[in-house]
């Protein structure tokens, strides 16, 4: 019993996105069936996994240069397992043995079951195992999809970011093959799960204690799916999960603008579970840029969503993506995201400088000519803009009180808490309002995992700061308007 456990000690390292986050919840699950427990150390473990993100250059090498230092680790223990999964293994398959001759294992975004056995015959002595799926132009549609199996029964309660919030995958892989993407090759042809299962994985999730969920695609708002002869669409979806008992709050990322529909907006509006708060990235905002990424729509089609969506849903927050030094990205295209920013007023944006990905079409078609050092300048020109409308947009909510998810202790309370005795004051909690605000205050942990008023009294450009509303008071002096 004991050697078991000594001999089944993994280490997970996950980067990227939700997804990955998920797929590593998904893995740790099945592995602690085999009898794994986790270990925060690699020294202590005798397999370890990184789940890689292939989406820019950078977060590659990142994992590249990680692998070459463990050669040393693999050489004074022969018997360590170290195996890469996930966007990266799918994409570079053999390349990553060429370059990190020790590695055990390659596994892609789709192979992700047979990991527990692929680690076992490792042990055992096979060498090199890779298990990904089919390249899109290696089989039809059907067997292209069906290469990249669903793998989603098995969840793991310690690896999600709080024990009251969950991911549940509603959709695999993309088929909208925006030009500078790796992501339609790394997770394969888009396919939306069987809405009886997003069901009872949702409601097996709400048993365990989950709040809130959070439901995970590349283009969650292109969801379709027919069961029993009815076509359910992700506001059929939403409607479907409402009434599960315990569940608190709904999300949803990422939605793609061209299929942001009106019957979705309807329901966001009309359910209160679910938040609102929408990611919708724009991705530009000049038209011959967005034409080259073939995003598929126009600014002024963004604009006009951006008016269904506030006219619809009152109080609304949207965030974006941006990629800056697109190929051939003039001073003047760049000037147009950055008015863009300026009209949209997005809660915030995430903002990439391009990085060019072998087997797009981009990296086909079009040089990478923007110098990197103007590619930083423009990400850092668009980030502080973007900062500046978040802290004004904040400091709209000074005063007023909001709904919040308490999710946990916030981050600076849990560093100060290594740093003083346990009763030392009151606790800093965090959460986030029905837009998605983050917002701080203290308040007892018994919070966690329900739903407070929050007045906000102060805020940063990230942030909201403020004081729990208590409900006992007697004339109603709390009667301030309670805001998203
Ligand atoms: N270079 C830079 N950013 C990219 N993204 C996707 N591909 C690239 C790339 N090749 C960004 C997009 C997307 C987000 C997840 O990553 O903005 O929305
Ligand atoms: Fe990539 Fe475009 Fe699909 Fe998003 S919609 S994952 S950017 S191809």
């Amino acid at each position: 019993m004991n050697e078991t456990a000594h001999n089944k000690k993994l280490f997970i390292e996950t980067v990227g996105c939700q997804m990955n986050v998920l797929d590593s919840e998904l893995v740790v699950a099945a592995l602690r069936q085999d009898g794994y427990e986790l270990t925060p150390s690699m020294k202590e473990a005798d397999t370890i996994l990184f789940n890689t993100c292939s989406v820019r250059e950078h977060a590659e090498e990142k994992i590249y240069s990680q692998l070459g230092r463990l050669k040393y680790s693999k050489d004074a223990r022969p018997n360590l397992v170290i195996g890469v999964m996930g966007c990266m293994a799918q994409k570079d398959q053999k390349i990553i043995f060429r370059r990190a001759p020790h590695v055990d294992l390659i596994v892609g975004t789709g192979q992700l079951a047979e990991i527990p056995r692929l680690i076992d015959e490792s042990r055992k002595g096979e060498k090199r195992q890779m298990a990904v799926s089919l390249g899109r132009k290696d089989g039809s549609r059907l067997e292209v999809s069906s290469s990249f199996q669903s793998y989603d029964p098995l969840r793991d309660p310690e690896m999600r970011p709080s024990p009251h919030q969950a991911f549940v995958r509603i959709m695999f892989g993309c088929d909208k093959f925006c030009t500078y993407c790796v992501v339609p090759t790394t997770r394969g042809p888009e396919q939306s799960r069987q809405p009886s299962d997003i069901r009872r994985e949702s409601e097996a999730l709400a048993a365990q204690g989950v709040k809130e969920i959070t439901l995970l695609g590349q283009t969650v708002n292109s969801y379709k799916h027919t069961e029993e002869g009815r076509l359910y669409r992700m506001s059929d979806l939403l409607e479907s999960l409402h009434d599960i008992e315990g569940i608190q709050r709904i999300k949803f990322v990422t939605n793609y603008p061209k299929d942001m529909t009106d019957d979705l907006l309807q329901a966001i509006r009309d359910l209160p579970k679910v938040s609102h708060y929408l990611h919708v990235p724009l991705q530009h905002g000049c038209d011959d840029m967005l034409k080259k990424m073939k995003r598929g729509y126009t600014v002024a089609e963004y604009r006009d969503m951006m008016h269904r969506i506030r006219e619809t849903i009152p109080g609304v927050s949207v965030s974006s993506d941006f990629i800056v030094g697109f190929c051939g990205e003039s001073d003047e295209a760049h000037q147009k995201s950055m008015d863009v920013v300026r009209e949209f007023r997005f809660k915030n944006s995430f903002i990439f400088k391009y990085s060019e990905r072998s087997g797009t079409k981009a990296a086909d078609n079009y040089p990478d000519d923007i110098p990197d050092d103007v590619k930083k300048a423009r990400n850092n020109e668009m980030l502080t803009l973007q900062n500046a409308i978040s802290a004004e947009d904040n400091a709209d909510f000074i005063g007023r009180t909001v709904e919040v998810l308490v999710e946990g202790p916030s981050k600076n309370a849990v560093k100060a808490e290594q740093n003083r005795p346990s009763n030392a004051g009151p606790d800093q909690l965090v959460g986030r309002s029905r837009c998605d605000r983050i917002v701080v205050f203290n308040g007892n942990p018994r919070l966690i995992g329900t739903i407070a008023h929050v007045s906000v009294q102060d805020c940063t450009p990230t942030t909201l700061m403020g004081n729990i509303v208590t409900q006992t008071h007697q004339h109603g002096s709390n009667m301030l308007p309670i805001l998203q």
